[in-house]
């Protein structure tokens, strides 16, 4: 390992988030601030239109072909899918009126309490394929959406999660997959530096096991600066359209954020800590969203945003990034699709996030330093009198 400074810290950068320190490793994914996510080495948009379970295999072992590994690596994952009668029944007890996320960060609790092995690799395949059965068991009972929860997981991964949904008055299965499956695979991984990612593997750290670990990096993933985010925009985009109306003109629109910024209210959808470029991860849901549903007013209202927020935050020199993020515009989509829900929107988030956060921990764990594992997490702190 070279000597050679990366970063210097100055009593300036106290205080300030980390932001942009580098701390470590992350073998999974990157993200460049010009050219967007990578996972491994292959850009988001070339990934897009693979099978998730090709991706999520890509994620854990590196390989994205489908060959007869590909196969067994399928039929291993279906085979772990299973869970145990007694997490469903802790799962219908908790309490409805609390925020999904907060269900799944126990439903996760329970399910390790039941099923967990202690190892972070065996527990990283059991949890990845147990999600889709886990998470649509969360949304069912908090929805008050009942029926029975027949598992098929040979369906496909996203495939069987939507049919085990029980959504009332669903128009099209077909575009609700769709737009399911990128959104699962656009939100597998995001670097290694994004607050649930760390705080995921901070706590791994401590020699937590995955399913506490990864309870934790939900709880961080819940907050509005982080995975809340697409629920907020979707409820902000919303909020835009019942001011103005279907019929708002581009012009109309960016007056509207012209005064929002005046006022110090908030426009949601747009920046990002790292990249300096629209989204990738956004410019494919616009793709699908203006193919599919050009003339559904929340699309339009959608890419009106896109266009004048864009041109409205640009005026301002001291925003580094005043393009659309992923979360623009991927509470839209799953709207337009079929699934109006916002309030679920960041446990979709967490449903596809918790894949990378646990191999990222598993090489933490028992890959990183020759096998040895990463020490505890523990900076320092430098004691300030304040009275
Ligand atoms: C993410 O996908 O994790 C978010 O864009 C947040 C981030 O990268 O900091």
């Amino acid at each position: 390992m070279s000597t050679k400074i990366l970063f210097e810290i100055t009593e300036k950068d106290l205080e300030t988030g980390l932001r942009g320190f580098p701390v470590g490793f992350c073998t999974t994914s990157r993200v460049d601030p010009m050219l967007g996510l990578f996972y491994r080495d292959k850009p988001i948009v070339e990934l897009a239109s693979y099978e998730p379970e090709q991706v999520i295999r890509f994620l854990l072992e590196g390989q994205l072909e489908k060959n007869e590994g590909y196969f067994a690596f399928l039929k291993d994952l279906q085979g772990r899918s299973h869970i145990d009668s007694r997490v469903r029944e802790y799962i219908l007890k908790l309490p409805r009126h609390a925020h999904p996320m907060k269900l799944f960060e126990m439903a996760l609790l329970i399910l390790g309490s039941f099923e967990g092995t202690g190892s972070y690799r065996e527990d990283t395949l059991n949890l990845v394929a147990k999600l889709p059965k886990l998470v649509a068991l969360i949304i069912n009972h908090h929805a008050g959406w009942s029926g029975e929860l027949h598992s098929r997981p040979e369906l496909g991964y996203m495939e069987n999660f939507v049919s085990m949904l029980h959504i009332p008055d669903l128009k099209s299965k077909k575009n609700l997959i769709e737009i399911m499956r990128l959104f699962n695979i656009l939100h597998y991984d995001h670097g290694g530096g994004n607050l649930s990612t760390f705080v995921g593997k901070a706590v791994a750290s401590g020699l937590e096991d995955l399913y506490g670990s990864i309870a934790a990096s939900m709880c961080a993933l819940e907050g509005p600066r982080h995975g809340k985010a697409n629920q907020d925009c979707l409820v902000f985009v919303e909020e835009v359209l019942n001011e103005v109306g279907a019929d708002a003109t581009a012009d109309q629109v960016e007056a509207l954020v012209r005064s929002r910024l005046e006022t110090k209210k908030l426009v949601y959808g747009f920046g990002h800590a790292v990249l300096r470029v629209e989204d990738p991860r956004a410019t494919l849901f616009y793709s699908y969203v203006q193919e599919h549903f050009r003339e559904h007013p929340l699309v339009k209202m959608g890419l009106h945003l896109r266009d004048r927020g864009t041109k409205v935050l640009k005026e301002n020199e001291k925003i580094n990034n005043p393009y659309p993020n992923v979360d623009a515009v991927s509470g839209i989509a799953l709207s337009v699709a079929g699934f109006p829900y916002p309030e679920y929107f960041t446990l979709l988030f967490g449903l596809a996030r918790a894949v990378g956060i646990s191999r990222q921990i598993v090489y933490e764990r028992e890959e990183a330093r020759g096998g040895r594992g990463l020490p505890i997490v523990r900076p320092k702190y430098i004691y300030r009198k304040t009275s």
